[in-house]
Formats: structure tokens, sequence, C-alpha cells
């Protein structure tokens, strides 16, 4: 029961990952963007667990980070439904300025645990390197650069929730 209310507010997966998944992989779409105007606190919970809802009954899931005014999503599962999902989400007024940054088929999911995993960096303390990281998703560094900053943030998330 408590660990079932602990899953739910953390995004993570009460039930194993369906294997809907096609036998060769799963297909991922990941992108970022930016808010029409910065989200609250409440703002952000109940778009959470809308996206979540939905997420379960469509069998995809991922990782979204964010600072309640930046995402940097990745979505995956089935094609169609991380396709479908990716259109309503693009189509969302909430955010703008919705740029693609991987958009195929994967081997394996990376979170398969989580029907919607979050990080929100803005509850970091101000000096932690990983604000710098997520910023660097958005700013004109390198493409080596910003493949670098991904890969500390999910490997953050995922000690963090691990
Ligand atoms: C940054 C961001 C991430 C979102 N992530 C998801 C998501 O993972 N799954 C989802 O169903 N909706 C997500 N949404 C909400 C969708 O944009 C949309 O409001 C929702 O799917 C309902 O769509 P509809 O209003 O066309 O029915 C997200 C919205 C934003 C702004």
């Amino acid at each position: 029961m408590l660990r079932s209310l602990f899953n739910r507010l953390s995004g993570r997966r009460n039930t194993p990952a369906p294997q809907a998944d096609p036998p060769q992989g799963c297909y991922t779409v990941c992108y970022r963007s930016e808010a029409t105007r910065p989200f609250s606190e409440d703002e952000m919970n109940s778009l959470l667990l809308g996206a979540r809802m939905r997420n379960v009954s469509a069998g995809i899931g991922g990782l979204l980070i964010h600072n309640r005014f930046r995402f940097w999503q990745i979505l995956e599962g089935p094609q169609d439904y991380v396709e479908a999902a990716f259109a309503r989400i693009s189509r969302d007024y909430r955010h703008d300025n919705v740029i693609t940054i991987e958009r195929g088929p994967r081997n394996a999911r990376r979170f398969p645990d989580f029907e919607m995993g979050e990080l929100d960096i803005s509850t970091m303390p101000e000096d932690d390197p990983l604000r710098c990281d997520f910023e660097a998703l958005f700013s004109g560094t390198t493409e080596s650069d910003k493949a670098e900053a991904a890969e500390r943030l999910t490997r953050f998330f995922k000690w963090r929730k691990g």
C-alpha cells in the first residue's frame, strides 16, 4: 500500500513495463522545450499526474527533467503510442520551441521502471553542477557537450531513484 503510493508519487511503475514493445526493441522520442510561462509547483504536479495516467494506459514511459520553465523529456514505448503522445505534447499551448533531439527505434528502454520519472532541477542546490548540465542542454554548446550533459543527468536520475 505505502510502496504503491510512493511509486505513484515518484512516477515508478507498480507493475513491470508491459511487454508490448516489438521484439526488436522499442521506439523513443527525446525533445526539449520552453514553457510559455513558468509552471507553479501545483501546475507541475498536475501535469505529471495526468501524464502518468495516460502513459500507463498507453504502455509508454520515460523521464522528464525540468526546472518548471525548461523541459527535456524522453518518451519510450511502442511507436504508435509514443508518436501519439508526442503529437499531443507538441500541440500543448503551455510550452513552445519544441525541438526534437532523438526520434526512432532503440534496442531497449532506458527507463523501463518509470511511467514518467521526474527530476526537478530547480530543487537542487544553487551550486550543483547538474544545474549547468541542464542549462547546457539548451545553450549553444556542441552536440557532444549536450550528449555528455544528458548522460550525466540521466545517470544521476538513475542513481538517485535507483
Ligand atoms: C513538458 C510537458 C510534458 C508532457 N508530458 C506528457 C506525457 O508524458 N504524457 C502525456 O500523456 N501528456 C504529457 N503532457 C501533456 C500533453 O501535452 C497533453 O496536455 C495531454 O496529453 C492531453 O492531451 P489533449 O489535451 O490533447 O487530450 C506533457 C505536457 C508538457 C507541457
